[in-house]
């Protein structure tokens, strides 16, 4: 299936096929870990944050493999499905920790028959509770959990400050439940349908959770929060590590002399030389050049430069 059948700026209506698309981008999507190759060094630093009961800080520039670290840890380790939080200026710890629908709540006991009458009967609180991507990391389990703490220094300034208290105590409190008639009170989970019981409104771990926090370098962190952290910065990609990297995601060899190792040579002599560019970047570029239906001459070369540009500017 030869792409040149696609948009073609016609205007003419017409029905295509695509042709398969590369193997990161199949829905639903793959394990994404079992393609990673650690770049040097890395392995130590995970090993020392397990072993330490630590959170791994990982920085880097965009596209060096930060948030897919901790997809191979957890497959390798059987850690279970990665817990996810994405943070942002607007994320909160209570939010990580647990999330209440107050007016969700409210609503119901409105609507319930009789609600006036017997307010204690319609009191129930759980469905309106969910445990957040940290909260469920701290529960009680006996083996460690994975969570994934995304974009931290995209974070307001006084979260990562807050957030090292919780992970030093390994326990949180749910104020809602604290002060609630009934315990235990089963609350649902970050991933899936699973309900946890909650005693009391407290949560305290008992295996500390295997922690990845990463970080574009947008912002420093107090020496008290950098402390606490395994820190690892991932390094400028060399030949032999890209090569084994696009080996890796195309299920084929790098040909020595062919046009993937040229690209590959010649991605490596602009990241020396100061150019802001991802790995992902280098392995779109590197599918239109193994697909036998991919572009050839001249418009190959146009598509390699498109996709391949810099990503500092627009
Ligand atoms: N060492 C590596 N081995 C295999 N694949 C890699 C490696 N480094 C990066 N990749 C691939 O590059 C892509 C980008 O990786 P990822 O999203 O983890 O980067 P990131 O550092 O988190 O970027 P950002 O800062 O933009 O979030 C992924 O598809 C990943 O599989
Ligand atoms: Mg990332």
């Amino acid at each position: 299936m030869s792409w040149t059948t696609y948009y073609v700026g016609d205007g003419r209506p017409r029905d295509v096929v695509l042709a398969d698309p590369p193997p990161w981008r199949t829905f639903p999507r793959k394990p994404l870990g079992t393609q990673f190759r650690p770049p040097q060094g890395l392995t130590d630093a995970v090993n020392a944050a397990l072993h330490l009961r630590r959170p791994l800080l990982l920085t880097g520039p965009a596209g060096s493999g930060k948030s897919t670290v901790i997809e191979q840890v957890s497959a390798e380790l059987r850690l279970g499905p990665v817990l996810r939080w994405h943070l942002t200026s607007r994320s909160t710890l209570a939010d990580a920790l647990c999330r209440y629908d107050a007016l969700g709540r409210l609503h119901a006991q409105r609507l319930q028959p009789g609600a006036g009458d017997a307010p204690a009967d319609h009191d129930d609180i759980a469905p309106f509770l969910r445990l957040g991507p940290l909260g469920t990391a701290l529960l009680p389990s006996e083996r460690p959990r994975a969570l994934l703490i995304d974009e931290v220094d995209k974070s307001d300034l006084d979260l990562p400050s807050d957030l090292l208290d919780v992970l030093e105590r390994g326990e949180y409190e749910i104020p809602e439940l604290v002060r609630h008639r009934h315990s235990p009170v089963p609350v649902r989970g970050w991933a899936g349908d699973q309900h946890h019981p909650i005693e009391r409104g407290r949560v305290q771990c008992t295996a500390f959770p295997f922690i990845v926090m990463t970080s574009n370098g947008e912002r420093d962190f107090p020496a008290p929060f950098l402390r606490r952290c395994i820190r690892y910065r991932m390094p400028k990609p060399t030949d032999a590590m890209l090569r084994h990297v696009v080996a890796a995601h195309l299920g084929c060899d790098v040909l020595e002399g062919g046009p993937v190792a040229e690209l590959i040579t010649s991605f490596v002599e602009r990241l020396h030389a100061g150019e802001s560019l991802a790995v992902d970047q280098l392995l779109n570029a590197a599918h239109l050049l193994t697909d036998p239906d991919g572009p050839q001459g001249e418009q190959r070369e146009r598509l390699v430069r498109l996709l391949v540009r810099e990503l500092a500017g627009d």
